[in-house]
């Protein structure tokens, strides 16, 4: 894709717009940061002034509420002040240019955009056109990227898994629309997981050849057997073409996660959703909230990778977790 290096001319960390390419050091002076913020700031119940003075301004193009909020907690509880810039009451409904809005938002010194859009891309092309020092952070484009979901998932997996080498992971639901099935491969490829498994009715998998890190699977029986991680995703019907739409029940029938089917997957099997969940569609609600769910955990998890990613981008001056 056509975007500026996210690294600078020393290798460190100057946006942050994929996780594809990015150093297994980096990734995890990431997760090390985010576990040395959540120790320091006392599981987020202490304010840090790391980023005082700074202001973070947060770009929603699409719904959200996990990302949204944990981005803009983590900015709040380094010190940093922060805009929730407001679209649908901005002169974007005036036809105000997307650069035309950035590089007003960049006059009012804005030290770092947060960027979500339904357009593969458009953080990277912010980033390419922005006239400041300001730092451009992806929080989902399109089918693209959601480089901060990437590592708050492997974050969260590797307080219960650190032996990444040995694990077996599957990623089941609509792959081919999925950044966060993208991101998550990026993470996980490049923090040592060697059996990564894909698995989506062929209308929602991803194209051949596009993930040569992982077994591609149409069966969920097969993918999960013996799996010690199942990542379900929702159908993201936003995304999708209206003939390319399963219906829900058959759906859960093929591929939802079920008690019943959970017990193909190793004893323990850890379950992950990025969210929102759809319950009954891809997860049973019993599952969902079950003893081997860390869906909430993953939550918990976001505001401590996102301050890790702010305090790295902005704090130019601690060096170390920012090495390439
Ligand atoms: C995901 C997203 O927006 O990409 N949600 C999230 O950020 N936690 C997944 C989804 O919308 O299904």
């Amino acid at each position: 894709m056509n975007h500026p290096s996210q690294l600078d001319a020393n290798g460190r960390l100057r946006h942050l717009l994929t996780l594809d390419g990015l150093s297994r050091a980096t990734i995890s002076a990431l997760l090390d940061r985010a576990e040395a913020l959540r120790a320091q700031s006392r599981g987020g119940t202490v304010p840090l002034s790391l980023l005082r003075g700074r202001t973070v301004m947060n770009l929603f193009f699409e719904p959200s509420t996990r990302t949204r909020t944990s981005f803009d907690l983590a900015a709040q509880r380094l010190g940093a002040q922060v805009i929730n810039f407001d679209i649908a009451h901005s002169s974007t409904v005036k036809g105000e240019t997307l650069l035309d809005t950035v590089h007003t938002l960049e006059a009012m010194h804005g030290d770092a955009f947060v960027v979500r859009h339904k357009e593969s891309g458009t953080p990277a092309h912010i980033a390419a056109h922005l006239r400041s020092r300001a730092a451009v952070l992806n929080a989902g484009d399109g089918d693209h990227a959601h480089p901060t979901q990437g590592l708050l998932d492997a974050l969260t997996l590797r307080q219960y898994r650190p032996d990444f080498s040995t694990l077996r992971i599957a990623i089941c639901g609509d792959i081919r629309h999925s950044r966060v099935a993208r991101s998550d491969v990026h993470a996980f490829a490049t923090l040592g997981v060697q059996d990564l498994r894909l698995c989506a009715p062929p209308e929602l998998a991803p194209t051949a050849g596009e993930f040569p890190q992982c077994r591609i699977f149409h069966d969920f029986d097969e993918a999960i057997a013996g799996v010690d991680v199942a990542i379900m995703l929702r159908l993201q019907k936003e995304r999708m073409q209206a003939a390319a739409i399963p219906s829900e029940a058959d759906y859960f029938n093929r591929y939802g996660l079920s008690a019943q089917r959970l017990h193909r997957a190793a004893p323990e099997c850890l379950v992950m959703h990025p969210g929102p969940i759809n319950r009954g569609v891809e997860i049973a609600s019993d599952v969902a909230d079950g003893p081997q769910s860390l869906i909430l955990e993953q939550v918990a998890n976001g505001v401590f990778a996102r301050m890790a990613v702010l305090a790295t981008l902005l704090d130019a001056d601690t060096g170390t977790a920012n090495q390439a």
